[in-house]
């Protein structure tokens, strides 16, 4: 066989075969080379030069307007005394400005690259992934030379609008971290504590109606709020603590035969005939535990499989929980609904607390 020709696979009726293999000429298929240069209006024209300038350095402030404006909504609507038509508002203008934002960055960078970046189509050989000494330099070089062209340094405005727009695009989402806990004083209280207190009723989510103990038959399931929390403040407009506390104070509420369960010293009188209320909240990272396995009295997380066994306080039997669901005690009160007899006793959720 001749240095031009190679073998391929498979069998096809254009080539000869040796031993099996297809022998192609590589001299039969033609470098088609470079397509030849065309030129563009900006490359013949200053007046379109600067007018694509122009373009550019307004898409990078409309950018900055953009991110900013974002911001601006979201501090527009504060989420105290807010409807749900705000709400949905208040998101779209964040996500409009957010978007904008990108999309102008975008739409400069490549106007930029189209109309104002040297457009010399450039090949190169491939090479090994360490370049030698010289190739460094030489990439230096290029890296140099795609500056001047670009007009990266040379183009101030064009560079310090982008640099201005690329500071503030990140901005929007930076604020509404703010939104991942809770803000001002007492942080921590306000993480430890739950809408539950002595003597509030355990009501069923989400239409808060009140739960007697004669309703909850063995084998149920039952999930529960406060009956005091309440969606809507008594003005008809949304109670802006309402998700966040409904988040903190969700309970599943179980009956199981008294004789299944195993109550550790202190904590005898904090089921009612075998119904026991237990924090809905994983304490692996939050997610709520909604399965309950009647045979085996085990509650399940169904993000990571967590397995708490209730007969043994909500003991974790598997997974990456690394502590019980918190139990809230209950009791009933004088007209047979059941109430809590405190806040929890520890605080819900994922366990960062001991660290
Ligand atoms: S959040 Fe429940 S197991 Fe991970």
């Amino acid at each position: 066989m001749s240095n031009s020709k190679d073998v391929v696979k498979p069998f096809d009726s254009e080539h000869d075969y040796e031993g099996g293999l297809a022998v192609i000429d590589k001299d039969a298929i033609k470098n088609p080379g470079m397509e030849p240069h065309r030129e563009r209006m900006t490359d013949k024209s200053e007046k379109h030069e600067k007018a694509a300038a122009r373009q550019v350095t307004a898409l990078f402030v409309f950018s900055m307007i953009a991110s900013a404006f974002s911001i601006y909504a979201y501090f527009a609507f504060p989420l105290s005394n807010i409807t749900m038509g705000q709400v949905r508002l208040s998101t779209l203008l964040i996500g409009a400005g957010i978007s904008f934002g990108m999309l102008a960055i975008g739409i400069g960078a490549v106007h930029w690259a189209k109309t104002l970046m040297v457009d010399n189509e450039v090949s190169e050989a491939r090479h090994q992934t360490r370049g030698s000494e010289e190739v460094r330099a030489r990439a230096v070089e290029i890296i140099n030379l795609a500056n001047q062209e670009s007009g990266f340094s040379r183009r101030k405005l064009i560079r310090r609008t982008l640099y201005g727009a690329i500071a503030l695009f990140p901005l929007p989402g930076i604020v509404l971290f703010a939104d991942l806990g809770p803000l001002g004083s007492n942080v921590e209280e306000k993480l430890r504590h739950t809408a539950w207190a002595k003597g509030t009723r355990l009501a069923k989510d989400p239409y808060g109606t009140p739960i007697k103990a004669s309703d909850v038959t063995i084998g149920s399931v039952f999930h529960v709020i406060p009956e005091t929390l309440r969606e809507r403040n008594d003005d008809g407009t949304l109670n802006s603590e309402y998700l966040n506390e409904k988040a903190k104070a969700a309970v599943l509420l179980v009956r199981v035969e008294p004789s299944v369960l195993n109550p550790s010293p202190g904590r005898e009188k904090w089921a009612y005939d075998g119904i026991v209320a237990y924090s809905k909240i994983c304490t692996h990272v939050g997610c709520p535990v909604a399965l309950y396995e009647q045979h085996t009295h085990h509650l399940l997380c169904p993000c990571h499989q967590s397995t708490f066994d209730l007969a043994n306080e909500c003991a974790v039997i598997f997974g990456p929980a690394s502590r019980p669901l918190p139990q809230l005690p209950i009791a009933v009160d004088s007209e047979g609904y059941l109430v809590a007899q405190s806040d929890f006793n520890e605080p819900v959720g994922p366990s960062f607390w001991e660290r």
